[in-house]
C-alpha cells in the first residue's frame, strides 16, 4: 500500500519524505487555506514546493464547479509540474471533466467519494484515482472502512485500473485497516503516520536492552 501525505504544510512533507515511506501528497482547498496560501501564483507557487520535496503524485484540487472552468484549471494545474494529479469533485459536471482530461492523458483524483456508485462512475469516466473519506463518514455513524471494501471488490470484479486512494484518514487503526482491505494508497495526516511506530513493548523492550547493555559495560558480564 502507497502512503500520501494529506497536508500542503511543508516542513510535515519534508519529515515525511526524510522518513523514507513517502509516496506522494494530497492537498484540498482547506488545507491550502490552513498554511495561508492565498492568491493563485501562490497557491501555484507552493504547489510547485511540495513537488520539489515529494518524489511521487501531488493532488491539486480546482476550485471550479463548470466543465469549462475544471478543464481550464486542469490545464494550468498540470503545467506547473508534470507530477501534478488533478483533483475533481464528484459532480456531474466532474465526471465530464474527468472523461475529457483522461482522454487527453491528464491523471485525475475524483475526491469527495462517499459512495460505491460515486466510485464506479469515477472510474468509469477514467479517474486514475478515486478518494473515499473514511473519517467523514465514520463521523455520521456510517462505517467508512466497508465503502473500501465494496469498492475494491467492484473494481476488481471488472479490473479497472482506478486506485483507491483511501482519505479522511484519523487514526493509525485506519491505515492498518485500509491495508488489511486492499486500499491501494492511504493518505494520512503525519501524526497517523508517526502513530504507527508507537507500542509501548517496544519502548519497554528497548530500555531494558539498553539497561542491560549498560549494566554489562560497567560489570564486565
Ligand atoms: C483528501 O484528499 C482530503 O484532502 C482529506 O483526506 C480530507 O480529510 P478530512 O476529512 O480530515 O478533512
Amino acid at each position: 500500500m502507497k502512503f500520501f501525505i494529506d497536508t500542503a504544510n511543508l516542513a510535515q512533507i519534508k519529515e515525511a519524505q526524510d522518513l523514507g515511506v513517502l509516496d506522494g501528497v494530497t492537498t484540498n482547498p482547506s488545507l491550502m487555506a490552513k498554511e495561508g496560501v492565498v492568491g493563485k501564483e501562490n497557491i501555484y507557487e507552493h504547489y510547485r514546493k511540495i513537488c520539489e520535496i515529494t518524489t511521487g503524485d501531488v493532488s491539486a484540487e480546482v476550485i471550479s464547479t463548470d466543465f469549462d472552468g475544471m478543464i481550464k484549471e486542469a490545464d494550468a494545474l498540470v503545467k506547473i509540474h508534470p507530477r501534478i494529479v488533478v483533483k475533481i469533485p464528484m459532480i456531474k459536471d466532474g465526471v465530464k471533466a474527468i472523461k475529457h482530461l483522461h482522454d487527453k492523458g491528464i491523471k485525475v483524483n475524483c475526491t469527495l467519494i462517499f459512495s460505491a456508485g460515486q466510485a464506479l462512475l469515477a472510474a468509469k469516466a477514467g479517474a486514475a484515482y478515486v478518494s473515499p473519506f473514511i473519517g467523514r463518514l465514520d463521523d455520521i455513524s456510517t462505517d467508512g472502512m466497508e465503502l473500501i471494501e465494496q469498492i475494491r471488490l467492484i473494481f476488481d470484479n471488472y479490473n479497472f485500473q482506478c486506485e483507491i486512494l483511501a482519505a479522511s484518514i484519523r487514526h493509525p487503526v485506519h491505515i492498518v485497516k485500509c491495508a488489511e482491505y486492499g486500499a491501494d494508497v492511504a493518505t494520512c495526516p503525519l501524526s497517523s503516520i508517526l502513530a504507527l511506530l508507537k507500542h509501548p513493548l517496544t519502548d519497554i523492550g528497548l530500555e531494558k536492552f539498553l539497561a542491560d547493555y549498560n549494566a554489562s559495560q560497567k560489570t564486565g558480564k
